[in-house]
């Protein structure tokens, strides 16, 4: 929405990338009106961090192994992102869980993608266990992060088939191909206001509930 101001995003970050590159051509696209503040890396060798670097985006690594405590840890990471005028958090490919120190820093304003349809499947290696149960549709959650692993409102979800001749890395691809489009569409919906929690569930305003359930499982391209 033209009015609002450009969102301050804070994206955490463990590897390859792939989200925080989607986030950043939306932003280049004019698709989404965002500015990312800072790419903070739980690993310096995630290439992530070249991609901040080759689109002039401020980048840091903290490593959560240099704290004694989860709690530390994010203590830390909270001080960095409110150093930058954050106001919303995306964690993209991020592989630690959040201490309540975060997700009381910034109440309802941490978001996660997760590369499987949320309650099912959480935690590492969801696409290989949608893969290996057998299901006939796999795909992608953003989220709010609430305290618990993978759990928290759900704000956007993608489904991808699941075909005869697929093998875990062909779903995990057409999964992500997803990811990419869900998470700014996702932050598009936030930027534009458009999100209110109630209880555990998110009502996206300003579209008919036909648009939103076709928008949720089909979103448009960036
Ligand atoms: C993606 O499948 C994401 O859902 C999961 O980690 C994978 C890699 O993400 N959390 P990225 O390429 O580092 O954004």
């Amino acid at each position: 929405m033209a009015d609002r101001p450009p969102l301050r995003l804070g994206v955490l970050i463990s590897g390859t990338g792939t989200n925080l590159q989607a986030i950043i051509d939306a932003i280049e696209s004019g698709y989404l009106a965002a500015e990312i503040r800072i790419v903070i890396s739980n690993r310096p060798d995630a290439y992530g961090l070249e991609r901040a670097k080759r689109h002039r985006i401020p980048s840091l690594v903290i490593r959560n192994r240099d704290f004694s405590t989860r709690e530390a840890f994010d203590t830390s990471l909270v001080a960095a992102l409110r150093g930058q005028g954050v106001e919303l958090v995306a964690c993209a490919g991020f592989d630690r869980l959040l201490s309540n120190v975060m997700l009381d820093a910034f109440a309802q304003r941490v978001m996660n993608i997760h590369p499987a349809l949320l309650p099912s499947f959480p935690g590492l290696h969801a696409q290989k266990a949608a893969f290996d149960h057998g299901v006939r549709f796999a795909g992608c959650t953003v989220f709010l992060v609430a305290p618990g692993v993978d759990d928290g409102p759900i704000v956007v979800q993608a489904v991808v088939p699941v075909l005869p001749d697929d093998d875990e890395e062909r779903l995990t691809q057409r999964i992500l191909a997803q990811e990419h489009r869900i998470y700014p569409y996702a932050l598009r919906l936030y930027q534009e206001g458009r999100l209110e929690v109630q209880g555990r569930k998110v009502r996206v305003h300003g579209a008919s509930e036909i648009d939103t359930a076709l928008a949720l499982v089909n979103p448009p391209l960036p």
